[in-house]
């Protein structure tokens, strides 16, 4: 039997109050996580957050200052790295450029000693969709072929889990599209725990079952993607993953399902459902398409709640027009109104009213000192109509 030996640490991958220190600074912070064995998993944030020193731990290449890393019941945090059933995948695609596309995947085989590679070589190839390339060296691939040949040699020696750094990060926005429903089928068809390092929010989302957004060396938020976006959890989150109008109010206590919000003079309601704090200074939140744009308060449909403004920018994107909608209190609020042609665009300089679903707001808790928390649509508005 070729692979992995019989008793190599198998199951959920857990980080425990994983923690690493630079000096004085904190790269990770008493991370906690559980990834389930054969589950896609995005570790999302922006750029410094910690996404690398965390793979960098799992696999055993930086030591943890303090906490554990675990496959199943097995401590695996004192192992070397190529003790470890994990591979790592990384931006930089690390191809040996002297090497056939075949002898560059047979690697990992032929370093363990076995011979007759033809046979999983070529499988691997054809999951990669690469077949017939085996002859070719490195440098006869474009960037997408290359990120497949480094997959398919971490592939090959049928890791429990596959760590990948920002492995689309070189190739242009369409090739990424494309990898990534390609990445997504490949995990899909071999089932091994892919831990995917990204600060790409889209990416995240269109790929993972579970993303965790990462924000200086700790965890703000997990769970399936619709969840995160549909009811984050702290603003950080909920600006991270898109954007959205986040209002400073005062909440009075939950009556009937529902709490009961003050903001800028004004009074809301969110359901108790959706809210992670029902008294004090709370935050609350619509998202820029789920604010619709009327003439007039006596256009907003029944059981709706509304702000009115002054439209002050039009940002027509293709597929939506974004507005910038200036309340009263001096706030602009950011709406996105779908081009589905059933709407009439709005103009700018003209009085609007922003409509939305109690059910579609969300109630965070708010630090006291914090004001509204709107994201602008564009540094530079384009198209903007007068
Ligand atoms: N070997 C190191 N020595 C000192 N600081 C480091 C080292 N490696 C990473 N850092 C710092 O730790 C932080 C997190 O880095 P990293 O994990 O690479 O972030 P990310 O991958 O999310 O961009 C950064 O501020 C980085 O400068
Ligand atoms: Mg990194």
């Amino acid at each position: 039997m070729t692979g992995m030996a019989r008793d190599t640490p198998a199951g959920d991958l857990r980080l425990a109050d994983l923690t690493k220190r630079f000096g004085s600074f904190t790269a990770v912070d008493d991370l906690s996580l559980t990834i389930g064995q054969g589950s896609f998993f995005a570790l999302l944030g922006a750029s410094g957050c910690g996404k690398t020193t965390t793979l960098r731990m799992i696999a055993g290449l930086e030591e943890p200052t303090s906490g554990q890393v675990l496959l199943g019941d097995t401590d695996i945090t004192r192992l070397r790295p190529y003790r470890r059933p994990v591979n790592t995948v990384f931006q930089s695609y690390a191809l040996f450029p002297h090497l056939t596309i075949f002898e560059n995947v047979a690697f990992g085989l032929r370093r363990r000693g076995i011979r007759s590679v033809d046979d999983q070589v070529r499988r691997m190839l054809s999951l990669v969709q690469l077949d017939g390339l085996g002859p070719r060296r490195p440098a006869q691939l474009s960037g997408g072929q290359q990120q497949r040949v480094a997959l398919a040699r971490a592939l090959i020696n049928k890791p429990q889990v596959l760590l990948l750094d920002e492995p689309l990060g070189a190739l242009d926005l369409k090739l990424r599209r494309q990898m990534q429903i390609e990445l997504k089928r490949i995990q899909t068809e071999v089932g091994i725990t892919f831990v995917h390092v990204t600060h790409d929010q889209e990416e995240a989302m269109a790929m993972a079952d579970t993303v965790a957004v990462m924000n200086a060396g700790r965890i703000e938020q997990q769970g399936a993607p619709a969840d995160l976006y549909e009811f984050p959890a702290t603003a950080f989150v909920a600006n991270f993953l898109g954007q959205s109008n986040l209002l400073a109010g005062e909440a009075a206590g939950a009556s009937g399902g529902d709490v009961a919000v003050t903001a800028h003079g004004a009074r809301f309601s969110v359901p108790a459902g959706r809210s992670r704090a029902d008294r004090g200074p709370v935050h609350l939140g619509v998202r820029p398409e789920k604010l619709h744009l009327v003439g007039s308060a006596a256009q907003v449909p029944h059981g709706h709640q509304h702000v009115t403004g002054v439209v002050t920018d039009a940002s027509y994107v293709g597929v939506s027009t974004q507005y910038l909608l200036r309340t009263g209190w001096g706030t602009e609020l950011s709406v996105f109104a779908a081009n589905s042609g059933a709407s009439t665009p709005v103009q700018v300089g003209s009085e609007a009213v922003a409509y939305w679903d109690p059910r579609h707001a969300f109630l965070l808790p708010r630090d006291a000192a914090d004001t509204d928390w709107t994201a602008p649509v564009l540094d530079e508005p384009v198209g903007v109509s007068s």
